[in-house]
C-alpha cells in the first residue's frame, strides 16, 4: 500500500536546485509528498520555470511592493496559508523572516543553510570556509525558529575543501549533497519521523545533536 503524502509548499528566490530535487523526489516515488504550489520573492527566478515545466502552481510574492518586513511576511503568510500545507520548506528562499512568521510555522518549516551549523550563518559560507583555512564544509537542513540559521539542526552532508577550492568550487559540491539531504530530511518530516518539541529536534523520537544526523553517501531512509 502506498504511504500517505503530506502537501508542502515551497519557498524560493533563485536558481530552484533544490526545488528540482525536490520535485523529482516526488515524481520517482522516494518522497511521500505532494507540492501544492512554489512561491518565490523574485519574478525572474529560474526556479519557477523549473515549477512550471513540472506542472506546478506558482505564486510570485515580490518583496519590493510594500514596505516594511512585517507587511511583506503578512502578505506571504497569507498567500502560503491558501494552500495549507502540512510543511513549509525554505529551498534557496533568501529573505530574513520576521519572529511573528516564524512561530506561525513553528515545527512545520524546514530550511536547508550552506554550511555546518552553527558555523557560518548567514551569507557568503564558501568563502569564509576557505578563508578560515578549514579542512571541510558542508550543508544542514534544520527546522527554523526565530534566530537567523539557529533553528535544531536535523541533516548534515559534509564535504571536504581541498588546496586549491574556490567558492564556486565548494559551493558545487556542497549542492551536490543538498540535493541528496533535502528530500530525505523532507521525507522523514511526511512520515512521522522528524518533529521539533521545545526548540529540540527528534528523529523517531530520539532528540537529534546539536549538529543533526550525519549523511553517508548512498544513505536513503
Ligand atoms: C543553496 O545553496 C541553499 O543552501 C542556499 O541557497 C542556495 C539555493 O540554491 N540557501 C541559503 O543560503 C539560505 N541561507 P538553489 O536555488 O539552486 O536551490
Amino acid at each position: 500500500m502506498s504511504q500517505p503524502e503530506i502537501s508542502l509548499v515551497v519557498l524560493i528566490s533563485g536558481s530552484g536546485s533544490n526545488l528540482q530535487a525536490i520535485i523529482d523526489a516526488t515524481q520517482n516515488g522516494t518522497l511521500p509528498a505532494r507540492i501544492k504550489a512554489v512561491i518565490c520573492n523574485k519574478e525572474d527566478a529560474f526556479g519557477l520555470t523549473r515549477a512550471a515545466d513540472a506542472g506546478l502552481v506558482t505564486e510570485v510574492v515580490s518583496h519590493k511592493g510594500f514596505d516594511s518586513r512585517e507587511a511583506f511576511d503578512q502578505a506571504l503568510q497569507k498567500t502560503i496559508d491558501q494552500y495549507a500545507p502540512d510543511l513549509v520548506v525554505l529551498a534557496g528562499f533568501m529573505r530574513i523572516l520576521t519572529p511573528e512568521f516564524v512561530r506561525h510555522y513553528s515545527g512545520r518549516m524546514l530550511n536547508i543553510h550552506p554550511s555546518l551549523l552553527p558555523k557560518y550563518r548567514g551569507l557568503h559560507t564558501h568563502q569564509r570556509a576557505i578563508e578560515a583555512g578549514d579542512a571541510e564544509h558542508g550543508v544542514t537542513v534544520h527546522f527554523v525558529t526565530e534566530e537567523l540559521d539557529g533553528g535544531p539542526n536535523v541533516l548534515q552532508a559534509r564535504v571536504s575543501i581541498s588546496d586549491d577550492e574556490t567558492p564556486e568550487s565548494l559551493a558545487k559540491k556542497v549542492l551536490i549533497q543538498e540535493h541528496q539531504i533535502y528530500p530525505r530530511a523532507i521525507k522523514w518530516f511526511a512520515q512521522g519521523r522528524l518533529k521539533m518539541t521545545d526548540n529540540q529536534a527528534f528523529l523517531d523520537h530520539n532528540v537529534l545533536s546539536e549538529s543533526g544526523q550525519q549523511h553517508q553517501s548512498g544513505d536513503t531512509d
